[in-house]
């Protein structure tokens, strides 16, 4: 019996040892080790149901209790940060040109909504017509440290000045400390910037794997940030995991698959979760969270939320 309450004593004062270690772990240690777990990452917000990286596509991810907003970082020619995926303005909004070209007060002049309407006629909402370009900081405004924002800078060779302008940002905010960004991008450059501006800024290398020359041909990473995904090796790896605590990759290109579980244990293996870009099949969905990956980007959240089993 007194064994019994001896050893029931002991547990209590582990328990209590550990519980004191969860509650003063930092929010950024916090999120970091969040990580292991598996992540829902909505695309430029609730993409497929709102017109992308709009105020209403965030709203709904975030109504939804995602993991991560996903956006992309543009700087405007006045060094404003705002979030737009294409480097021109065409395709999602009524602008011309690049975003860099223009000033904050005329690309809010612009509609970033309507494209929507016409484009999916079925999804089309009143509420869309439009829509203003975000800032980063109206979005932080908005949802503060209710969610995490996972910011790639886009395009960095477009937007010179970019990472500077994002760090400033984060800093005011207070979105480091609290946990509350991933910083990712296709470009180490970018990266490593970042790190020397603020080396506590978690980063995600992004890579993007497709053949070299047309189907069938080797498949090469397209800023050969890393060997083909067959031939990596754990020092390929570990190079990234110096800067990086995560990568974010494509999965597939044109229907055919450019990694296997293999590139997602040694990556695993490494110090370095797997996020998958940009998945919105469910079957596909299945699948790679079959491979053990870490998180998916997907314009449609709300669909790997359904498949994730509590
Ligand atoms: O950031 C992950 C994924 O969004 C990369 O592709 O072109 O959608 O920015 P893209
Ligand atoms: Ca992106």
């Amino acid at each position: 019996m007194s064994r019994y309450l001896g050893t029931a004593t002991a547990l209590t004062a582990l328990m209590a040892v550990a519980s004191v270690g969860i509650a003063s772990e930092s929010p950024l240690a916090q999120q970091l080790n969040a990580l292991e777990n598996f992540q829902v990452i909505a695309h430029r917000g609730a993409s497929g149901h709102a017109p992308e990286s709009t105020l209403p596509a965030y709203e709904l991810a975030h109504e939804w209790g995602v993991d991560y907003l996903e956006l992309d970082a543009q700087l405007t020619a006045d060094g404003e940060v705002v979030i737009f995926h294409d480097n021109t303005l065409e395709r999602t909004s009524n602008g011309e040109g690049h975003i860099h070209e223009h000033t904050l007060a005329e690309l809010k002049a612009l509609d970033t909504g309507s494209w929507f309407n016409e484009a999916n006629p079925e999804q089309a909402s009143e509420d869309f017509v439009g829509l203003p370009m975000l800032t980063l900081e109206e979005l932080f405004d908005h949802f503060g440290h209710t969610t995490r924002y996972y910011i790639e800078t886009k395009s960095p060779h477009l937007n010179p000045g970019l990472e500077a302008a994002l760090v400033e940002r984060l800093e005011a905010y207070d979105m480091v400390e609290e946990g509350r960004v991933l910083v990712q991008s296709f470009a180490q450059e970018s990266l490593l910037k970042i790190q020397a501006l603020n080396p506590e800024i978690p980063l995600v290398q992004l890579l993007w794997y497709s053949p070299s020359e047309g189907e069938g041909t080797p498949l090469v990473e397209w800023n050969d940030t890393t060997p083909a995904p067959g031939q990596m090796r754990a020092s390929d790896f570990q190079r990234i995991a110096e800067y990086a605590v995560g990568i974010g990759t494509n999965a597939r290109h044109d229907g055919q698959d450019v990694i296997a579980a293999d590139f997602i244990e040694l990556a695993q293996q490494n110090g370095l979760p797997v996020h998958v870009y940009t998945v919105n099949e469910p079957s596909e969905m299945e699948r790679l969270m079959g491979l053990g990956v870490n998180g998916l980007f997907s314009d449609y959240p709300d669909r790997v939320q359904a498949l994730i089993v509590e």
